[in-house]
This record gives structure tokens, C-alpha cells and sequence, in this order.
């Protein structure tokens, strides 16, 4: 415990911007050693952003599970009032008006204000696993700026079905002082099986990419829609592949987890939701989307799920707006037919959409296993047998 208090020793090393932040923040090192028993779990100065996380078989203990934790550690009580005006100001001129909704901006952006605390560690209880001991998700590296992702042994668990999938609930552990709740779904899947890699801008949430203005409106101002047939089409896959393990990967900026997650969890079947390292000053290639940038960040994502589920066959779930088609048929050309049973890809209006495209996007993959579909055909998708093979 005192290890892990003194690890913040690391500040030393941090930028000074985060420096002045920090040393405003009362120190635990100022503690006398009899009160630092309280601060166990997270100094009550901080705050942390636990992401849902896959859990995977580990295949050098039969039995045993690893969780792959993200976690974001930053400094508990931020000023969202200033970048408020900014935001109010910035939109503005883009010649949005925000009126009554600069609130529910603010909230959404609030991640974007916070101060990430580098060289921490959170210890998370996932229940039913482990024989419910705290496991230590650590970070090191001083660049992360808060952002950790590591993969930690959970030992084995219990509740799981009879193939090794199921939910668990992981807690953040905090001090008796501290009211507050970190928790966060460990989605468990056996290395077998089924699952569905999906991209949400304008694949499952209408998002218009294509139309940046309204590309910062639908993220920031609206409330979010579905693309409408996909909360059912995504809830008819849960039955035909039998539970599969389900993964949106987005070339989003993380700090709109909350806002996506809670979007994900109202209309679609749940699962972890990776999203982009991007901070405010990467701001602006999100809205103007750099390609090369998100086809690579992308297939890493697809990488990072195929190590952990070599075995699994996926449909990969995109659309035609951003770098999906240029993605899913690299992803296929690396892992071949045994990882990847079907592509499709939701042909957006206005989007490129043409042929040449689409062939060379998917050069080298047989034809039967992508499909490219309009929204009229979104109804039928559903009894198309995957399962089976086709595609
Ligand atoms: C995001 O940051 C974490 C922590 O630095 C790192 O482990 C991870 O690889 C990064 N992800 C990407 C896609 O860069
Ligand atoms: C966790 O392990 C899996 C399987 O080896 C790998 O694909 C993934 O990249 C690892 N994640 C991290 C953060 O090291």
C-alpha cells in the first residue's frame, strides 16, 4: 500500500503544467503513517474512469481468466466552466447555436477538461473471480497522461456459462471515506464461438460524418438516434450466434465513452467499447477525421482482439462513410475466412460509393464474404445464416 502512495513520486517527471496542478492537490505524501491506512484505494483527490473490459481464457493457465482493465486516472475536481465558454464561443462560430443546450455540451466534453495523472495504479475486485482479491492495474509510463490498458489475471470465476462467457462486476476499491463508486462490466467469452466487431458513427448511431457541422452537433448538442432496424438486427445476431461476444470499435475520442456507452447500453446489445487516445489538441483531426490515422488505429483494435480470441470467427459490422470497407478488408487479408466469417458494410448516402472502391477495399477477399447494403435491406439481414456460413 505505501509502495503504491509513493509511486506518485513519479510527479517529478510530469510536465509543468500538470506540476502547478498538482501541487494544489493536498499531498499524500504530507500523511502521517498512521492515517495512510484510510487512503487505501483511490486518494480521494482523484478520480477514475473504469472501462468496460473483455476477459479472455489464459491459454498458459486452463481455468484462469485475464481481464484486459482500462482505466483513466485524473485529478478529482476540474473547472468545466472555463472550457465551457470556449466550447460556447467555438461553436459558435462554426455557426452552431447551442442556446439552452451548452449544459448538456459541457457534460459531454468534461473529459476533455480533466487533468490525467500519470504513473498510477487502481486495484479492481472483479466479483465472483479470484476469490474476490483486489487485482493491481498499473501504469508506468509517464506519456500515458492517465490512460491505462493492461491485461491482469483474474484467477478463475464463478457465474460463467457452461462455455466460459458471461458479465462479471469489477469495482474500483476506495477508501472508507470515500462514498464514491468506480465499477464497470467484465464481458467474458471463451476463446471459441462467435462474435461482432462493430463500428457507431453512422454504422449503429446516425452521426453524419460526412457533414462536419452536423457531425459536432449530433455529438455534442443531440440526443443520439439509431440507425433505424440495426437495435433489432443486432438484438436478432445475439440469438442466431448464440450469445456472441459483441466489440464497438470507433475511431471516437475516448472522452465520449460515457456518452457512447450509455448510448450503446439503451439500443444495442452491450460489450466493451474501444475508443481513440486522441486530448482536446487532437480535437480537430477527429472532426476532420484523418484517414490514414483511423484505418491504422483500427485494424490495432482488430489485432488487439484477435490476440486475445484467436479462435473466434467475426462479423466485422461497418460503414461506408470513413475507412470500414479499407479496415475490415485488411483485417481479412491478415487473419483470413477462420477469423473473419462476413463483412458488412451499410452503404451511407453521399458517402463514396463506388464500385472501384469497394474492390479495392476488399482485393483478395471472395466476393460471398462481404456484403454491402442499403438501409431498405437493413430488415432482411437478420435471417441471413452466418452461423451457417453464408455471408
Ligand atoms: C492508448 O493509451 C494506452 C495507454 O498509453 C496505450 O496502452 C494504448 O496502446 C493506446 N492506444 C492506442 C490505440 O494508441
Ligand atoms: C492483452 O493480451 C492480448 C492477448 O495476448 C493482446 O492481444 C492484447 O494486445 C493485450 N493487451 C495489452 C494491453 O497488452
Amino acid at each position: 500500500m505505501i509502495g503504491r502512495l509513493f509511486r506518485k513520486s513519479a510527479i517529478l517527471a510530469t510536465p509543468s503544467f500538470l506540476l502547478s496542478a498538482l501541487l494544489t492537490a493536498p499531498s499524500a505524501h504530507a500523511l502521517p503513517i498512521a492515517s495512510r491506512q484510510i487512503f487505501a484505494g483511490v486518494p480521494l483527490t482523484n478520480s477514475v474512469l473504469l472501462f468496460d473490459s473483455p476477459a479472455f481464457p489464459d491459454p498458459a493457465n486452463p481455468g484462469s481468466l485475464i481481464a484486459e482493465f482500462q482505466a483513466y486516472v485524473s485529478l478529482r475536481s476540474v473547472d468545466a466552466s472555463s472550457l465551457v465558454g470556449v466550447l460556447g464561443d467555438a461553436l459558435e462560430t462554426l455557426g452552431l447555436d447551442i442556446g439552452d443546450d451548452i449544459g448538456r455540451a459541457a457534460e459531454r466534453l468534461a473529459l476533455f477538461a480533466s487533468i490525467g495523472l500519470p504513473a498510477q495504479s487502481v486495484d479492481v475486485k472483479v466479483g465472483g473471480c479470484g476469490g474476490d482479491e483486489f487485482v493491481e492495474v498499473e501504469d508506468t509510463d509517464l506519456r500515458d497522461l492517465g490512460m491505462m490498458v493492461r491485461n491482469v489475471s483474474i484467477g478463475s470465476c464463478e457465474g460463467l456459462s457452461a462455455e466460459g462467457g458471461g458479465r462479471l462486476q469489477a469495482s474500483v476499491e476506495t477508501s472508507s471515506l470515500d462514498d464514491r463508486v468506480f465499477e464497470a462490466t467484465v464481458f467474458a467469452s471463451p476463446a471459441d464461438g462467435f462474435g461482432v466487431i462493430s463500428d457507431v458513427d453512422d454504422t449503429i448511431k446516425i452521426s453524419n460524418v460526412l457533414d462536419k457541422l452536423e457531425l459536432v452537433r449530433k455529438t455534442l448538442l443531440d440526443e443520439p438516434t439509431a440507425v433505424t432496424g440495426m437495435p433489432e438486427l443486432y438484438g436478432s445476431l445475439q440469438e442466431t450466434l448464440q450469445d456472441p461476444s459483441f466489440f464497438y470499435v470507433s475511431g471516437s475520442p475516448y472522452q465520449l465513452y460515457p456518452f457512447l456507452r450509455g448510448f450503446v447500453q439503451d439500443n444495442y446489445p452491450t460489450g466493451p467499447l474501444f475508443l481513440k487516445n486522441l486530448t482536446i489538441l487532437d480535437l480537430p483531426s477527429f472532426i476532420s477525421s484523418n484517414q490514414a490515422d483511423t484505418l491504422n488505429y483500427k485494424v490495432s483494435q482488430i489485432d488487439r482482439i484477435n490476440g486475445m480470441y484467436p479462435a473466434k470467427q467475426f462479423l466485422l459490422i461497418g460503414d461506408s462513410t470513413e475507412q470500414d470497407p479499407e479496415v475490415y478488408g485488411e483485417v481479412f487479408r491478415k487473419y483470413g475466412a477462420d477469423f473473419v466469417a462476413c463483412t458488412w458494410i451499410r452503404q451511407v448516402e453521399g458517402a463514396e460509393n463506388s464500385e472501384e472502391r469497394f474492390a479495392a477495399a476488399f482485393e483478395g477477399v471472395p466476393p460471398e464474404k462481404v456484403r454491402v447494403f442499403t438501409d431498405a435491406e437493413i430488415g432482411s439481414l437478420a435471417s441471413i445464416d452466418i452461423a451457417g456460413g453464408l455471408c
